[in-house]
């Protein structure tokens, strides 16, 4: 059935989780939900911290017919359909950080992890990994190296979870299908309308450790942040850059 759900109490990742089922052959539309990771993982290698029932964690299946070389904007679309479920939430102030952080007031409330299954040309699947900090630890908040918020503390209803989460598995679907239809053009202008730092002086972090000073001036239609640099109009994709607030 749709959305074909499986929540456990503890589980390492729920990524991690529904890849192995991904490749066993779990359907489109299955997602995996828990109320504690104990090896949870984010982006460029870091580590997803929360304490039980901290944040909410879930990871949602859905196979494309097109190429992972398709999917490049994927995970800005996965922001816009988090942005329409906080929205109607009634959460206030939350912005998008590109690629894809969701942030209020330049801290971070909620991070998107993406893993792609499959061939540049040939059919895909992404599995679709989302973290939203509802009420974090002051243990867990001391362990996480970067400035983060949860629901919470800006005045959200942690005891509407459940609600929060069949809100964002609706807007999912409806993002995700928008998507598969037309590319992220089609959410583009929805995604600037979020975007924290549009038409913003930051900080780009290159993997080298090397960083720039570049002014945002918009995304692409394939989801690449077009940057005015001291060397002049630049894109970067998100393997190749960092952003950070100067
Ligand atoms: C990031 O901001 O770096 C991405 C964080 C993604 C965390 C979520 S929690 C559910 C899913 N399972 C994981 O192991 N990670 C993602």
């Amino acid at each position: 059935g749709f959305f074909d759900l499986e929540v456990a109490d503890s589980l390492a990742s729920t990524n991690s989780r529904l890849l192995e089922k991904s490749v066993q052959g779990a359907p489109h539309g299955s997602c995996v939900i828990t109320e504690m990771q104990t090896a949870g993982r984010g982006r460029r290698g870091r580590e997803w911290h929360a304490n039980l029932g901290g944040s909410l964690t879930f990871s949602l299946l859905w196979r494309f017919n097109q190429g992972a070389g398709f999917l490049s904007g994927l995970s800005l679309a996965v922001g816009v359909a988090l942005m329409r479920a906080l929205n109607q939430a009634g959460v206030p102030g939350a912005g998008l950080k590109w690629p894809n952080d969701v942030l209020h007031q330049h801290r971070k409330l909620a991070g998107i992890l993406i893993e792609l299954q499959g061939d540049m040309l040939g059919p895909s699947a992404a599995v679709i990994g989302i973290g939203i900090n509802l009420k974090l630890s002051s243990k867990v908040l001391n362990r996480i190296d970067q400035a983060v918020v949860d629901i919470h503390s800006i005045g959200g209803k942690v005891s509407e979870r459940n609600l929060l989460l069949a809100n964002i598995l609706l807007h999912l679907a409806d993002v995700l299908n928008e998507f598969d239809a037309g590319g992220f053009s089609i959410l583009r202008e929805e995604w600037l309308k979020y975007h924290a730092y549009q038409e913003k002086q930051v900080l780009l972090m290159l993997p080298d450790g090397n960083q720039h000073e570049g002014y945002l001036l918009d995304v692409a239609d394939d989801g690449a942040l077009l940057v005015r640099t001291a060397i002049g109009k630049q894109r970067f994709t998100s393997g190749e850059i960092s952003l950070r607030t100067v």
